[in-house]
């Protein structure tokens, strides 16, 4: 049985333009690392950050990966505690489901230490536990993608109903992160709560649209699917240069482009890699044009795999 292991868990896109709260999927990097160690005492503790610049809580009930942790030990009835170190590789607040990767990291991570007793589709509560802990919600379309991979839908939070979605062959995303912080419970709470129901039928009929087009490969469908008039026109008041940005990655050839999760990265999602590269290089000269904003470039296919150990 192990003592010790460290998870990676992926970075995300959320929401997919149409699919607020309900649609991500998952980059192969950057990503998230946390090591757990066993212990007779039954207590969670975080005792090591790197790559957060001292922004994240050691208390474990306020990290989202003490709370994943927690969560699980406590539901099981382990009768042991656990250490963690987290390794923060990827940038927090910036709309690339940093609190869900190390929270689906963490909780991967502890059930292999339990001899993985539990299926891969019941860790996803502890993670929603931990994103609400972090944001106030627990959205799981950050969660969900990390755990599982691919794109995934969620059709019903009450109760969870999880969809994996099909990966059209050689789609490619670009995710730009301008160096400037946007947090989620703010972005939260500048939507309306309420739609009208002309921006209701646009956006469920983009959605649908968008699944379709996954199902079916057809990648003209995709782009002309990728369209969010219900997030997208508030939060991308809080986002320096976007609609430059997003009007240069189009140009480009990107298939569609919007906000990333609650922002302020974005992404657009291409044919292949080597058009998602040349995309997202364009959108960062824009940014730099456009509001002098230096931002960071990923470049990824979809990752079907989730989390995976990387060190035993
Ligand atoms: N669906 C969530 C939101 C994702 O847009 O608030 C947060 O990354």
């Amino acid at each position: 049985m192990r003592t010790s292991v460290t998870v990676y868990a992926p970075a995300t896109v959320a929401n997919v333009a149409s699919g607020f709260d309900v649609l991500g999927f998952a980059l192969h990097k950057p990503g998230d690392f946390v090591t757990l160690k066993k212990k007779e005492k039954k207590s969670v503790d975080i005792v090591a950050i790197e790559g957060d610049g001292g922004k994240l809580s050691l208390d474990a009930a306020l990290n989202t990966a003490g709370v994943a942790v927690s969560g699980y030990l406590k539901a099981a009835g382990f009768p042991f505690g656990v250490d963690i170190i987290l390794k923060k590789a990827m940038p927090l607040s910036s709309g690339l489901g940093s609190s869900a990767a190390s929270a689906v990291a963490a909780v991967y991570g502890v059930n292999l230490l339990a001899g993985r007793v539990l299926p891969r589709q019941e860790l996803l509560p502890f993670t929603l536990h931990a994103e609400e802990a972090a944001c106030g919600t627990p959205h799981a379309d950050n969660a969900a993608p990390a755990l599982f991979g691919g794109f995934v839908l969620i059709r019903s939070y009450e109760p969870l109903d999880i969809v994996k979605l099909p990966v059209p062959a050689g789609l490619a995303a670009a995710v730009v992160h301008p160096h400037t912080e946007v947090r989620t419970a703010d972005a939260r709470r500048i939507l309306k709560k309420e739609l009208r129901l002309v921006d209701a039928v646009r956006q469920w009929g983009n959605l649908a649209a968008l699944v379709a087009a996954l199902y079916q490969e057809d990648l003209g469908l995709l782009g002309r699917s990728l369209q969010d008039v219900v997030a997208e026109p508030l939060r991308s008041l809080l986002i320096p240069g976007f609609p430059g940005v997003k009007k240069t990655a189009l140009e480009n050839g990107a298939l569609g482009c919007s906000i990333s999760g609650s922002g302020p990265s974005l992404f657009a999602l291409c044919a292949s890699l080597e058009e998602a590269g040349k995309v997202g290089r364009a959108m960062q000269q824009s940014f730099l044009k456009e509001v002098s904003l230096e931002s960071d470039l990923y470049v990824s296919e979809v990752n079907q795999e989730g989390p995976k150990v990387v060190e035993d």
